[in-house]
C-alpha cells in the first residue's frame, strides 16, 4: 500500500481560537505519524494509535461544541451530530482493529479513520470560523 500523504497544519487552517487550533495541530502531527503505520504498522502500534485517536476525538469534540455553542453559529446542532457520527465510526473502527488479526484490514481501517478526521477538520470545522471570529471582535 503506498504511503498516504496527510496535510500539515498551517495558519490557513486556523479557526481563530487558540485552544481549537492547538488540538487541530496536534491531530495533524499525530496523523502524520499514523500515516507510516498505514503502510507498515504492526498490530500493537495500530491498536495504540486508534485508541489515542478515539480518546482525543472525544476531548476535541467536547471542546469545539463548548466553544461554538457560545456563538451564533447556525449549524451548531448539525455539526454536533456529525461529531457523534464520526465518533461512532471511530469507536467501531477501533473495536474492529482491536479484534481483527488481519493487518491489511487494520491498516485500511486506520487510514479511513484518519482521512475522515482530516476531512472533517479541513471542511466542516472551517464553517464555524467566521462565527468564532465575530465573537472575538
Ligand atoms: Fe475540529
Ligand atoms: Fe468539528
Amino acid at each position: 500500500m503506498p504511503m498516504f500523504q496527510f496535510p500539515e497544519w498551517t495558519p490557513a487552517l486556523s479557526v481563530g481560537n487558540d485552544e481549537i487550533d492547538d488540538q487541530h495541530r496536534d491531530f495533524l502531527v499525530r496523523i502524520g505519524r499514523v500515516s507510516r503505520l498505514i503502510t507498515d504498522g504492526g498490530a500493537q502500534e495500530i491498536r495504540e494509535a486508534a485508541t489515542v485517536m478515539v480518546a482525543l476525538l472525544k476531548i476535541h469534540f467536547d471542546t469545539e461544541e463548548r466553544i461554538f455553542g457560545a456563538t451564533t453559529y447556525p449549524w451548531a446542532q448539525d455539526h454536533a451530530v456529525e461529531h457523534r457520527v464520526l465518533l461512532h465510526f471511530a469507536c467501531h473502527a477501533k473495536k474492529m482493529i482491536d479484534e481483527s488479526g488481519d493487518h491489511i484490514y487494520c491498516r485500511m481501517s486506520l487510514r479511513y479513520l484518519a482521512q475522515s478526521v482530516v476531512e472533517h477538520l479541513m471542511d466542516t470545522d472551517m464553517g464555524y470560523k467566521p462565527y468564532l471570529l465575530q465573537g472575538a471582535a
